[in-house]
C-alpha cells in the first residue's frame, strides 16, 4: 500500500500534491524561529523526563539529537526543507534522522504544533520588543542631548503650520521624548502579555499526561503559565498588541520624519541633513534630498496595513486552532523589521543634523509670532481684560499686515498702539516682542520655559534609566533561563539522570 512520507501521514494513502506543499509551507517565516523551536523542544523534553513520561535514556537521545540540530543549523548543514512544511516538523524530522524514531519519535508526546508555534513566536517576539524599546531609548537619548544643548535656542512653534508662539529647540526635542515614552509603555504592556507560557495547552484541550507547565515556563524564562488551553490556542491578541504598539510608534516616527522633510526644505531652512544621510538626483546636480525621512514616512502604511491584516484575520475565527492563524506572523515580522531599521538609523540622522539656529531665531521673531506676549503684557500691566487686549493687538497686527510692515517697525507699532490708548516706550516694546524674552517669561508647568525644559529633560533621563534597566533585567533573565536549559542539557548528555540534575 502506498504511504505518505509526512510525519502526520499515517491516515494518508499518498503525499500531498507539490502545489499543496508549496501553498501551506511556512519555511521562510519560520526560519527565524529555529533556535526558539529547539529551546522549546529541549524544555519540553526535560519536563517530560522529569515527570517520568519519558525515560532518562529517551531524554539523552532526544537532547543529543536536538543539540546536533542546533549546531548544524548554525553551520548550515541542517536547513529547513519546504516539503517538511514548517519549523516544527523540520526539527522533529531532523531529530528522528539523528536519534531514530524509537527515541526522537517521543518528543511530540503531550505537545502539538499548535502550542509549539505559540511558544516559538512568544520567545521571538519578546526579544524583538526589548530591541525596539532599546532602539527607542537610544533615539530618546539623542533628543535629550539636543534638549540639553538648546534650552534657550528659540524657534517658531506652529499651529496649523502657521507661526504660533516662540518655543525652544530643546522644548521641541523634549516633546518627542515625552511622546516616545508612551510608546515605551505600550511596548512594555505588549511584553507583559507576550511573556507567558503556552506550552502544554497541546492541540486545544490540554493532555492526559501528567505534564508540568510551570517547569517549561521556568526553563523558557516565561513570567507565568497562560492557563486556559482553549484560549491559549485560539487567541492572537499577543500579536495584535505589539502590532498596535508598533503602528502608533511608526506614526510617531513618521511625524518626526515629516518635520525633517520640511525643516530641511529651502523655504524653512531650519536644519541641514548630513551628507551621510541624504541622497542626490540623477538629473538635477544641485539636489540633496531627505530620502531616509521620506522612506520612513512611506513605510508607515505597511505597519498600519499589518495591523489591519491581522485584525481582519482574527475577526471571524471560531475557538480552536485555525490555519488562518499561520498568517499572523508575516505582518508582525515585517513590522518589526521596519521599526528596527528606522530605529537603527534615526539616532544617527539626528545626531548629525545641523540645526540652523540663526534661521530659527529669525523666524521666531518674524510674522508676529510674539503677539500673544504683547496681549499678555497688557493684561498684566494695564489691567485690561484679555479679550480686550487680544482685540487691541489683533488690530495692530491687522494694520501692520495691511502696510506690509513687521512689529520691528517700532515707531509704527508704537503709534498703532497709541491710537488704541496704549503707551509703551520702544525699548519696552522691543523687550516684550523679543522671542527670547517670551521664552524666559513662560512659567507654567510643562511650558517652553528654559527652566521647565531643563526639569523635564532631567525627569525624562531618569525615566529612560528605569526603562533601560528593565530592558537589561529582562534580557538577563532570558539569557539566564537559556543558560540554565543549556546546563541541564550538558549534564544530561554527560550521563546524569534528570532526577539528579533537577532535584525536587
Ligand atoms: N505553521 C503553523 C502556524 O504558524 C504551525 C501550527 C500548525 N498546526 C497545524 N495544526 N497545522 O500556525
Amino acid at each position: 500500500m502506498k504511504r505518505s512520507n509526512k510525519l502526520w501521514g499515517g491516515r494518508f494513502r499518498s503525499d500531498p500534491a507539490t502545489k499543496t506543499e508549496d501553498f501551506t509551507q511556512s519555511i521562510e517565516v519560520d526560519s527565524r524561529l529555529v533556535a526558539h523551536d529547539i529551546w522549546g523542544s529541549q524544555a519540553h523534553a526535560i519536563m517530560l523526563a522529569y515527570q517520568g513520561i519519558i525515560s532518562d535514556v529517551d531524554l539523552q537521545h532526544i537532547l543529543t539529537g536536538l543539540h546536533k540540530a542546533e549546531k548544524n543549523f548554525r553551520n548550515g548543514t541542517f536547513r529547513l526543507e519546504r516539503d517538511k512544511e514548517d519549523v516544527h516538523l523540520n526539527v522533529e524530522a531532523y531529530l528522528i534522522s539523528q536519534a531514530g524514531r524509537e527515541f526522537g519519535g517521543k518528543l511530540h508526546t503531550a505537545r502539538s504544533r499548535n502550542d509549539q508555534i505559540l511558544a516559538d513566536a512568544r520567545l521571538y517576539i519578546r526579544e524583538q520588543l526589548l530591541q525596539c524599546q532599546g532602539g527607542l531609548s537610544r533615539l530618546c537619548r539623542r533628543f535629550l542631548a539636543i534638549a540639553k544643548a538648546h534650552p534657550e535656542t528659540v524657534m517658531p512653534g506652529y499651529t496649523h503650520t502657521q507661526h504660533a508662539q516662540p518655543i525652544s529647540l530643546g522644548f521641541w526635542a523634549t516633546a518627542y521624548v515625552s511622546m516616545f515614552l508612551r510608546d515605551c509603555k505600550r511596548l512594555n504592556a505588549a511584553y507583559e502579555i507576550v511573556n507567558v507560557n503556552p506550552l502544554g495547552a497541546c492541540a486545544l484541550a490540554g493532555t492526559s499526561f501528567p505534564i508540568d507547565r510551570r517547569l517549561t515556563a521556568e526553563l523558557l524564562g516565561f513570567d507565568s503559565v497562560q492557563e486556559h488551553a482553549l484560549d491559549v490556542i485560539s487567541s492572537r491578541d499577543f500579536i495584535a498588541e505589539p502590532l498596535c504598539a508598533l503602528a502608533v510608534l511608526m506614526a510617531n516616527l513618521s511625524r518626526f520624519s515629516e518635520e525633517l522633510v520640511y525643516w530641511t526644505s529651502y523655504e524653512f531652512g531650519m536644519a541641514v541633513i548630513d551628507d551621510a544621510y541624504a541622497s542626490g538626483s540623477s538629473i538635477m546636480p544641485q539636489k540633496k534630498n531627505p530620502d531616509l525621512a521620506e522612506l520612513i514616512r512611506g513605510r508607515t502604511g505597511r505597519i498600519y496595513g499589518a495591523l489591519v491584516d491581522h485584525l481582519t484575520n482574527l475577526k471571524a475565527l471560531p475557538m480552536g486552532y485555525n490555519r488562518d492563524l499561520q498568517e499572523d506572523k508575516p505582518p508582525l515580522w515585517d513590522s518589526f523589521d521596519i521599526i528596527q531599521s528606522c530605529l537603527g538609523i534615526l539616532p544617527d540622522i539626528l545626531e548629525t543634523l545641523n540645526f540652523q539656529t540663526d534661521r530659527m531665531e529669525a523666524l521666531a521673531n518674524a510674522n508676529f509670532a510674539t503677539a500673544t506676549e504683547l496681549a499678555n503684557y497688557l493684561v498684566g500691566e494695564c489691567g485690561i481684560a484679555f479679550r480686550e487686549c487680544h482685540e487691541i493687538v489683533g488690530g495692530v497686527v491687522g494694520d501692520l499686515v495691511g502696510m506690509g510692515k513687521p512689529f520691528q517697525d517700532w515707531e509704527e507699532t508704537q503709534i498703532l498702539l497709541q491710537q488704541r490708548g496704549i503707551k509703551l516706550s520702544i525699548p519696552k516694546l522691543q523687550a516684550i516682542l523679543d522671542s527670547k524674552c517670551a521664552l524666559r517669561n513662560y512659567q507654567s508647568l510643562g511650558s517652553a520655559s528654559p527652566d521647565e525644559v531643563k526639569r523635564m529633560t532631567e525627569e525624562f533621563e531618569e525615566r529612560l534609566d528605569v526603562i533601560e534597566a528593565k530592558i537589561e533585567t529582562r534580557q538577563a533573565a532570558i539569557q539566564a533561563a537559556h543558560e540554565r536549559t543549556r546546563q541541564i542539557v550538558e549534564r544530561v548528555l554527560a550521563g546524569k539522570p534528570i532526577g539528579e540534575v533537577l532535584p525536587e
